[in-house]
């Protein structure tokens, strides 16, 4: 499948300068969840109802090798901080429909697009927190994958829980490692009780959070990862360490650190509170004590491993991250990426299940928004993301695109190398220490023109989605990587 001609909008070349700038000022918001400002940016990409399915299977017809990823958009609690599709707590009671759905769903896909047939090189199963549902229900997931996916040797599979549900069923946390589940990822955020509290996550802290560890050492996984949270408002250097201090004690693999992303959040009115600087001095932090404790990553990675020569991350996330390769979302508002298009499952924009769970009960894929990209936005989409790992693979973006990254981007490669914002190893382009602390600047030299442009006329602070959006607007959900 070909790309799609791009608009007007992505024909233009910007001043790196400017875009540096602009970057730097939106500083909330230029970072790897890709694309920004979907209303008008990729807008003119997005296909109509009747073409959704022709187009997202040819997309999918090229993409022998591919990664999966399941979502379960359920929660105890809807913390005051998540950026994530999730459902009101009353739809929970809808928990094992959804799972009808999901397994409906994957054979959709499989008979749509021929699964059995492809190379898959990572499932996670994320959510929400998939560890909610009762063993048996992510069980059938889990089933349901692996009756349509034949996953390569090596494939580290991944799933996600909350210190609490580890803290109080330790039962069910024994029974993944033997549903295939190999690495177990624990949102442990900050430390602080008060904080947690604050945030709407209403977690007992750093007491659970051992229980917790615990219980997941001793259920065998192969490997333990531990998310941590920065750039709240009012969060102290002093409390930062003490969490980082806390989650070396967890004894993880690896610690994932991610800064606060305030866009579509309840609490998206504290961004303002927040500066760019204060978020690099935790940052900062954060790699000299998890150093300091035997954790390392090259500069601008967001996970740090103990294991010498380990991402420390999911084979979903690695692949996606390092070689740019394609991904299928399953599930309430999944994100899915071709190369050719980015599409989001029915439920990305109201959050709630009944558009999903209608669509999979009339045999349909659950698509709500398809975009057939230009190869400017493809090729956004996979730098913006490479940043997870602080680096862009030239030979995996070569690969991808069939150009060189020095052809595609020649006046933001020039600025960024003159600067010393990156530097080349080899085949691979990575951060400097100068670029790491200016990286929405550097982000954002990779962004297609029409999301730069946006940068560029954008009032900083402006996190709020417009007012009214027309009645058939795009919707981007849940950004996530
Ligand atoms: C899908 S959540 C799953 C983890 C699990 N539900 C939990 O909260 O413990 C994955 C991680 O995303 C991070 N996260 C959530 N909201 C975020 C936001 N607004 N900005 C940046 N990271 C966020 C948290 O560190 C969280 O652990
Ligand atoms: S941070 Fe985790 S537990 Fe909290 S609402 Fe988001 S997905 Fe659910």
């Amino acid at each position: 499948m070909r790309y799609a001609e791009p608009a007007a909008e992505d024909r233009r070349r910007l001043d790196p300068a400017r875009v540096f700038a602009a970057g730097l000022e939106n500083h909330h918001v230029s970072n790897t969840a890709y694309p920004i400002a979907h209303q008008s940016t990729v807008a003119p990409y997005r296909v109509t109802a009747g073409e959704q399915h022709p187009v997202i299977t040819a997309a999918f017809a090229d993409a022998h090798d591919l990664c999966v990823y399941v979502h379960v958009p359920f929660c105890e609690t809807r913390c005051g901080f998540c950026e994530y599709t999730v459902v009101r707590r009353d739809e929970a009671a809808q928990a094992e429909r959804y799972v009808d759905a999901l397994v409906a769903e994957i054979a959709l896909w499989e008979a749509a697009v021929g699964l059995r047939t492809r190379r898959v090189h990572g499932f996670d199963l994320g959510g929400g927190t998939p560890t909610w549902l009762p063993l048996e229900q992510i069980a059938r997931i889990a089933e349901a994958v692996r009756g349509v996916a034949a996953f390569e040797p090596g494939v580290c599979v991944s799933i996600e829980t909350t210190p609490r549900i580890a803290a109080r069923e330790p039962a069910k946390i024994a029974g993944l490692p033997g549903l295939g589940f190999h690495r177990i990822s624990m949102g442990v955020q900050v430390a602080d009780a008060d904080l947690l509290g604050a945030l709407g996550r209403g977690h007992d802290g750093a007491a659970e959070q051992l229980r917790a560890a615990e219980h997941i050492q001793e259920a065998g996984f192969s490997r333990f990862n531990v998310d941590l949270m920065y750039g709240f408002a009012g969060q102290s250097l002093e409390g930062w360490r003490a969490t980082l201090e806390h989650a070396v004690r967890l004894q993880p693999d690896a610690i994932t650190l991610y800064r606060m992303r305030y866009k579509l959040t309840r609490i998206s009115h504290q961004a303002g509170q927040v500066g760019h600087g204060q978020v690099q001095a935790l940052s900062a932090l954060a790699t000299r004590v998890l150093g300091d404790a035997g954790f390392s990553a090259p500069t601008g990675k967001t996970t740090l491993s103990r294991i010498a020569g380990e991402d420390g991350t999911s084979s979903y996330l690695s692949r996606r991250v390092r070689d740019g390769m394609a991904y299928l979302g399953f599930g309430l508002g999944a994100q899915s990426f071709s190369h050719r298009t980015l599409s989001y499952a029915a439920g990305a924009a109201g959050k709630n299940l009944t558009p999903y769970l209608r669509r999979v009960a009339r045999g349909q894929l659950p698509l709500q928004d398809v975009y057939r990209l230009p190869r400017c936005q493809a090729m956004a989409k996979m730098c913006a993301v490479s940043f997870y790992f602080g680096a862009i693979d030239g030979a995996a973006f070569a690969r991808c695109f069939g150009v060189e990254l020095e052809q595609a981007y020649p006046e933001a490669l020039a600025f960024v190398l003159e600067r010393g914002l990156m530097r080349w190893s080899g085949r691979v382009l990575g951060l400097t220490a100068a670029g790491l602390a200016q990286l929405p600047g550097v982000i954002a030299l990779f962004f297609a023109p029409s999301v730069q442009a946006h940068l560029i006329e954008r009032a900083p602070g402006d996190l709020a989605p417009p007012r009214r959006l027309p009645v058939h607007a795009p919707v981007v959900g849940a950004s996530g990587v």
